[in-house]
């Protein structure tokens, strides 16, 4: 059998292998800036710091699909948007009522029709989230209220209540600090599907998709797992050791690009202060020791707190159940996809990259 000589470029010798993408920049975007050496996080124009004390969500999503503030009408036209997703609630939990709450979203929001505006899957999105969650309990989906903001709205209509004002700011903080992230695993894959020329809704199901896995968007309840698990905080110095022992990842702990802070842990933290929340001294001992615990395991890779920690403090301080978590990700997310997926289709490029062949020589007839 004749031995290949593995090249280090591409097979088509044009490209050099880089694992995971790193480093490498695959599109342009007026969406974001993410500098990890520095920590900051820029949502067009707007440090995320800053961001949060000016903007509510409805505001960012206008910044990152018209580019200014305000876009009037963009509230009425998500309330549109609930409206109408409401009618189609009951088909689509006929179809995906067994389904973990991301899937049933998914399922629901792929049998949506092709939107002119798409302020229809955006606000769509909360009136699945919250049928899911509710069907499974047994309860009845909630009708939108047209006159709420999606935060104060998505409670509601989860919950049944009327939410706490420092509930609704406090959710209202979190979708526009998870609104847009630069070219993160979900938002790549939006941008790929929309580059082939697909059209909305199957582009930004695919960035739900890319959800489904721990290590993107669905860390914050294996957080709060850990939190039960350790239960006081003076376990916490023992239970982190023997995970990191056992050689598993501590949740909510390390980034890709971020390697001195993550703001948003920062702004999420600060958000979680404003809430009645009786797990904070727990949070806050497990944090401190296990940034600790980290520093100690891998020296020479800074491994911050990451947003996903204090996500799964505030989400849960403001009366959201775990298993809504990555689908209220996804709700804050869907903004910045459907703006990387405008952005995707104006340069008018698919996006094709390449792969180095390590299989086995080509086999020839002796
Ligand atoms: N706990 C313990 N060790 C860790 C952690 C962690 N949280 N994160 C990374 N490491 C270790 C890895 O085991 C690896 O060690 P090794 O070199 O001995 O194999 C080393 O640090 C480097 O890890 P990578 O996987 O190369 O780092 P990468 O940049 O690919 O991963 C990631 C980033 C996926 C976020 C990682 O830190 C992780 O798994 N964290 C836990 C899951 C999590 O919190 N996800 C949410 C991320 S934020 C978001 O998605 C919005």
């Amino acid at each position: 059998m004749m031995t290949i000589a593995y090249p280090t470029e591409s097979d088509s010798g044009r490209g050099v292998l880089s694992s995971g993408l790193d480093g490498v920049i695959a599109a342009e975007t007026r969406l974001s800036r993410v500098d990890g050496a520095a920590g900051v996080l820029v949502l067009r124009g707007w440090p995320v710091e800053e961001a949060v004390q000016r903007f509510r969500f409805e505001d960012v999503v206008a910044l990152l699909w018209e580019g200014f503030v305000p876009v009037h009408g963009l509230a009425e036209r998500l309330s549109a948007g609930r409206q109408a997703a409401f009618a189609a609630v009951g088909s689509g939990l006929a179809a995906s009522r067994a389904l973990p709450p991301p899937a049933a979203l998914r399922a629901m929001l792929a049998a949506l029709p092709e939107p002119e505006d798409p302020a229809a899957i955006l606000g769509a999105a909360p009136v699945f989230l919250a049928a899911r969650l509710r069907a499974g309990t047994g309860r009845a989906p909630i009708p939108p209220d047209p006159d709420l903001s999606t935060a104060a709205d998505l409670l509601r209509m989860v919950t049944g209540r009327v939410p706490s004002a420092a509930a609704v700011r406090a959710l209202d903080t979190y979708l526009v600090t998870v609104s847009d992230h630069g070219l993160n695993a979900s938002t790549f894959a939006a941008r790929v599907v929309a580059s082939t020329g697909a059209g909305l809704v199957p582009a930004a199901v695919a960035g739900l998709c890319a959800l489904e896995g721990p290590l993107h968007g669905g860390a914050p309840g294996p957080v709060l797992d850990m939190l039960d698990a350790i239960g006081e905080p003076a376990a916490a110095e023992a239970w982190i050791a023997a995970e990191l022992a056992a050689g598993r990842r501590l949740m909510g702990f390390g980034h890709r690009i971020y390697r001195r802070r993550d703001p948003r842990a920062d702004v999420l933290r600060a958000a979680v202060g404003t809430l009645d929340t009786p797990r904070i001294r727990l949070a806050e001992t497990v944090e401190a020791t296990a940034l600790a615990a980290l520093a100690r395991h891998k020296p020479d890779r800074p491994l911050p707190t990451n947003v996903e920690f204090w996500t799964a403090l505030l989400l849960d301080g403001v009366g959201l159940p775990r298993d809504a978590f990555t689908g209220v990700f996804a709700i804050g997310r869907l903004a910045g996809w459907i703006g990387h997926i405008f952005e995707q289709r104006a340069t008018g490029r698919l996006i094709r990259p390449e792969s180095r062949y390590i299989g086995p020589a080509p086999q020839r007839a002796a």
